[in-house]
């Protein structure tokens, strides 16, 4: 089958990659229409991720395994691969897929899984966002950021406010956020770290992402006593201290945990349009070296998708 692979160090498209087996307990087979990308499909090594790449997809669900209640041959799903999603097929644990409502797009279903349950979790989960609460979205224009920004005010936040570069400032205002900081410009940062402790919740999605990003200190300054910084990156010792459970009071590192009611969830908080897709590829040689090359740049303004079929 057609596929992403991951390949001496990198990810190139293959024609002829191993299709998944039968799907067995709990397990459903897709047919992927769409594959959304993420940081963790280029960092990840063959060894840890598998041999194709992607977690996130849309799809039709064309065979399932026993044990499986919530969906049947020809439903139409999104949520996680456990084969690699950016592949004509994707076998899937049953647990860690939705149903996807007919008048959402493929192409937006399979933007959602990481990146909006990734913001869901850090908002609500570990920063405990209440209804009224404040919150600064740093990196608020990339894939985390805007489906941070999104949630957000979804989850009833009275101010969100978003880091992110000028170009990118309407794009996080109409997501929105009632105003916006240019990390580019000194005066701005400083006149933002000037307020002084001002937000419930610190969304840190730009920390630790392979380009010297450090917004440790502009968190802890702008958090009000009580707030927490929710960090999705950061250095090998904040992993460290994730996983034997020692992280610092105010700051917390988060992993997310995939999962389906989550997942629905997401289309009860967002609704079914005004997904952000930065840009479509197609599963080509091209088009997974373009997806992969815009996902790279750090550049990305939502999420960056490949569409594997036709739907219908
Ligand atoms: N812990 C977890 O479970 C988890 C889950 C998902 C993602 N992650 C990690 O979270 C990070 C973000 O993921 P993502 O999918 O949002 O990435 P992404 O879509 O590639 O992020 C791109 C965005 O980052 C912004 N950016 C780049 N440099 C910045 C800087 N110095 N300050 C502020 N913003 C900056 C860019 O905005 P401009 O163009 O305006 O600069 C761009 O919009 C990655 O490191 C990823 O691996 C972790």
């Amino acid at each position: 089958m057609k596929a992403a692979v991951r390949t001496g160090g990198a990810i190139r498209f293959s024609a002829c990659a191993k299709a998944p087996r039968k799907p067995g307990m709990n397990e459903v087979l897709v047919s992927v229409r769409a594959a959304g990308i993420n940081p963790i499909d280029y960092k990840l090594p063959k060894l840890l991720g598998g041999p194709v790449a992607g977690l996130d997809l849309a799809g039709v669900a064309v065979a399932v395994g026993h044990g499986v209640k919530d969906f049947k041959e020809g439903d139409e799903v999104f949520g996680f691969a456990k084969s690699g999603s950016v592949a004509e097929q994707a076998l899937c644990d049953g647990a860690k897929l939705a149903l996807k409502p007919k008048e959402l797009a493929f192409t937006d279903a399979a933007a959602l899984a990481t990146a909006y349950l990734t913001s869901l979790q850090a908002l609500r989960t570990h920063g405990k966002l209440q209804a009224g609460g404040s919150v600064l979205v740093i990196g608020a224009s990339g894939g985390c950021g805007l489906s941070g920004v999104k949630l957000a005010k979804a989850l009833g936040a009275a101010e969100v406010v978003g880091v992110t570069s000028s170009k990118n400032a309407e794009l996080v205002k109409a997501a929105g956020a009632s105003r916006t900081v240019d990390y580019t410009s000194e005066a701005e940062m400083s006149a933002l770290l000037s307020e002084g402790p001002t937000f419930d919740v610190v969304y840190d999605c730009a920390t630790g992402s392979g380009k010297g990003e450090d917004y440790v200190k502009a968190a802890k300054a702008v958090l009000k006593p009580g707030g927490v910084t929710v960090a999705i990156n950061g250095k090998p010792g904040d992993w460290m201290r994730l996983i034997f459970n020692m992280q610092p009071k105010g700051r917390k590192m988060m992993l997310t945990k995939q999962n389906s009611a989550e997942l629905g969830e997401l289309i009860k908080l967002l609704g079914t349009t005004g997904i952000e897709i930065d840009s479509l590829h197609e599963l080509s040689e091209a088009g997974v070296d373009a997806a992969f090359d815009r996902l790279k740049s750090r550049r990305a303004r939502g999420k960056v998708v490949i569409t594997v079929m036709e739907a219908g």
